[in-house]
């Protein structure tokens, strides 16, 4: 197991090249499923999530390839084991995305229950809720959600809950059901719009994806494309903070500064200056962290994925900070790292409550998930002394390349064997 070690008080400065975005690669990989044939995308991140997505897809029967120059290959053509392995979804809840393309495509799937992560339950009860609106026939049989149907049909749908991997499933789904599927309370995310975009192509018929009512018309089959996987915002966001926390100077690219704007407004308030250059962002950090109050919400409100890199940026601020997350109920698990670190943050139910403080000091600290180990990053970066994370498997997860960017622009950081 790897750890990374970071000396504190550099000030970051230079470019940072953007990764393409986690999020969005994975429904995209899930989605040769539901075309037979040779899928290309370009710009795909090497993570431990997209390779474990290769992972399942070559289980399944494809041929899956990724070059050095980030050019993934699918081959769909000989999909014949229809099961998504405990194995595989217990490290990668996004694995159940590969539900709505096996039963729209073969009519039936055999998926393992995610069951709970270090965030939270987290359910798929809608999804699984849609597809049987849908038709088909579900059980649950020794952990694996079991799928059949013989032809699934479109369906009104609304959503208790905006969710985006469920959004995704049944648009999935949709796209060879036998009718129109109208999905209300969608997600909205840019990766939501990125996956209904390659469906389009492969000759999908979507329509409003990016809002909160998507409609699809089935079609009888899809072919097989390609497309550039669009670049991270929350690789954005995070680097935005990294120059914010150390106040340094960072120009990031390329980024989609829609993408990000939610993000970006906050950490104006926080003072950090921010500008929109042609596909990128520019950010210079203040000498004085404000502190502002934040709430995670659904795309286009602020990210949960940012919650805890932004926290980390609060523990420096001036006054009082309340960082409020309404999306998943267990997620302050780098609270408690962060106080080990000489932060002072309260928990009150669903809200921290961050006094802002004038230094943090290194100290060893463990990751408990992907964005939490982020933020302690972060955290060390601004830290005095030294910052031992270890559990890096889970920055590996999501962050391509986290040590080596970040050293390019001046941060002392190195990763080292446990
Ligand atoms: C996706 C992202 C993840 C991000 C999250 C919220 C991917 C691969 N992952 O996760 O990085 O943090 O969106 O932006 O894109 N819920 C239910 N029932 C369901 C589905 C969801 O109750 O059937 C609840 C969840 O418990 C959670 C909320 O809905 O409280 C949102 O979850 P969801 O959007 O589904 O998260 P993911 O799609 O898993």
């Amino acid at each position: 197991m790897d750890k990374l070690v970071i000396e504190g008080g550099s000030v970051l400065e230079g470019i940072v090249h953007i990764s393409g975005a986690k999020n969005a690669v994975l429904p995209l990989m899930a989605s040769t499923i539901l075309a037979p044939g040779v899928h290309r995308f370009e710009n795909v991140p090497r993570l431990r999530d997209v390779m474990t997505m290769m992972k399942l897809l070559n289980f399944m029967g494809a041929q899956v390839h990724l070059d050095d120059r980030g050019t993934l290959s699918i081959d769909s053509s000989e999909i014949t084991n229809f099961e998504a392995p405990y194995d595989l979804v217990k490290t990668m809840r996004a694995s159940v995305l590969v539900l709505g393309p096996l039963v729209a495509r073969y009519g039936r799937a055999r998926v393992s229950l995610p069951g709970g992560c270090a965030i939270g339950a987290r359910p798929i009860d809608l999804h699984i809720r849609a597809l049987e609106l849908m038709g088909a026939k579900i059980n649950i049989e020794h952990g694996y959600v079991v799928a059949t149907v013989e032809k699934l049909r479109g369906i009104d749908f609304a959503f208790d809950q905006v969710t985006v991997t469920g959004t995704e499933n049944i648009i999935m789904a949709a796209v060879l059901a036998e009718g129109t599927t109208i999905l209300e309370n969608a997600a909205r995310e840019p990766e939501v719009v990125a996956l209904a975009e390659y469906l389009n192509t492969m000759g999908a018929r979507i329509h409003g994806a990016g809002s909160n009512k998507i409609v699809v018309e089935g079609v009888g089959n899809l072919k097989p494309a390609g497309c550039r996987v669009i670049p991270d915002r929350i690789e954005v966001g995070t680097y935005l903070v990294a120059a914010g926390i150390t106040g340094g100077h960072l120009i990031l690219e390329p980024c989609i500064p829609v993408h990000v704007e939610s993000v970006v407004s906050k950490l104006k308030l926080a003072g950090l200056k921010i500008q929109e250059r042609k596909n990128a962002l520019e950010v210079w950090g203040s000498d004085r962290i404000i502190s502002v109050d934040v709430k995670t919400w659904p795309f286009p409100g602020f990210p949960t994925d940012m919650q805890a890199q932004f926290m980390a940026l609060m523990t420096l601020g001036s006054g009082v900070s309340v960082v409020t997350e309404q999306i998943f109920e267990n997620r302050f698990m780098h609270v408690p790292e962060l106080n080990r670190m000489g932060a002072k943050i309260k928990l009150e139910g669903r809200s921290a409550i961050v006094q802002g403080v004038k230094e943090l000091t290194g100290a060893p600290v463990m990751a408990t998930d992907l964005r939490a180990s982020a933020s302690l990053v972060l955290a060390g970066l601004a830290a005095k002394g030294r910052t031992e994370v270890s559990r890096v498997y889970h920055l590996d997860r999501g962050y391509e390349a986290l040590d080596k960017k970040l050293e390019a622009v001046g941060a002392r950081i190195k990763r080292v064997k446990e």
